[in-house]
């Protein structure tokens, strides 16, 4: 297929959750993979490990997983009104396909699950108890070494025509997720990404204006660029 460059990738790898049950080959789903796994990572440690869940059993589990938590979905949005940068008609079509994705899931030719060991320093115990708090108060920035790497999953799909949307929730139900793809103690699932080909198209991503989100200097002062 014909490449695509990479600003149109980033402005056409809109999330997809219609996904046709067509089989993606084997060579792609590396490719896609050997995209991955180009991102940086915290002291380029590269501790991931990409679970390709292929196994039509497996895929129903984690698809049946992914369903029970839109119980949870559906009582956190109960009420909710569509956010000031998105029309109701809008918000109504991103509803739907997300409601979509709650039955659907599992049959998505490919599952990825992105995946973290967790890091060891070796000078960690050492360190005095205040350092040891303030680390711990970073602990929030632990997918930042893999989100860069499911964000080149993303693009790499769409290079490639596949769709793909990233979903984190499955983390609600993060002990029955790692029973079924018999993840080690010391490794934690991130995401849990439908792969394979888009029932309709991709793109174009509409997103809330640079001069709303950026500043400069300091919070509040806008970027004037
Ligand atoms: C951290 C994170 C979690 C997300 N979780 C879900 C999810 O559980 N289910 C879902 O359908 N989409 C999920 N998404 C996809 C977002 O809804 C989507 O990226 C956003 O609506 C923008 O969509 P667009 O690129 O098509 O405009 C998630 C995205 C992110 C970044």
């Amino acid at each position: 297929m014909a490449e695509i460059g990479l600003f149109e990738a980033m402005y056409t790898a809109r999330a997809i959750r219609r996904i046709k049950t067509d089989p993606v080959p084997d060579e792609i789903i590396s490719k896609v993979l050997d995209a991955a796994i180009r991102a940086p990572s915290g002291s380029n440690a590269q501790s991931w490990v990409f679970i390709v869940v292929k196994d039509a059993e497996k895929r129903k589990q984690l698809g049946a997983l992914y369903q029970k938590t839109s119980g949870i979905l559906l009582k956190l949005y109960e009420g909710a009104k569509p956010p000031p940068h998105m029309d109701p008609a809008k918000y109504e079509r991103w509803w739907r396909s997300v409601l979509y994705l709650f039955d659907h899931m599992g049959e998505a030719p490919v599952l990825i699950v992105p995946c973290l060991k967790a890091t060891t320093f070796s000078g960690a115990a050492s360190l005095p108890d205040d350092i040891k708090a303030r680390m711990a108060g970073a602990a929030r920035l632990a997918g930042s070494s893999i989100y860069p790497a499911v964000q080149n999953i993303i693009l790499a799909c769409r290079a490639f025509g596949l769709g793909t949307v990233l979903t984190t929730i499955h983390a609600f139900y993060e002990e029955e997720v790692r029973q079924i793809l018999n993840l080690p103690p010391d490794v934690q699932s991130y995401a849990l990404m439908p792969v394979g080909y888009p029932k309709g198209k991709h793109g174009p991503i509409s997103r809330k204006p640079v001069s709303e989100v950026a500043c400069l200097d300091s919070y509040g002062k806008p970027w004037p660029g």
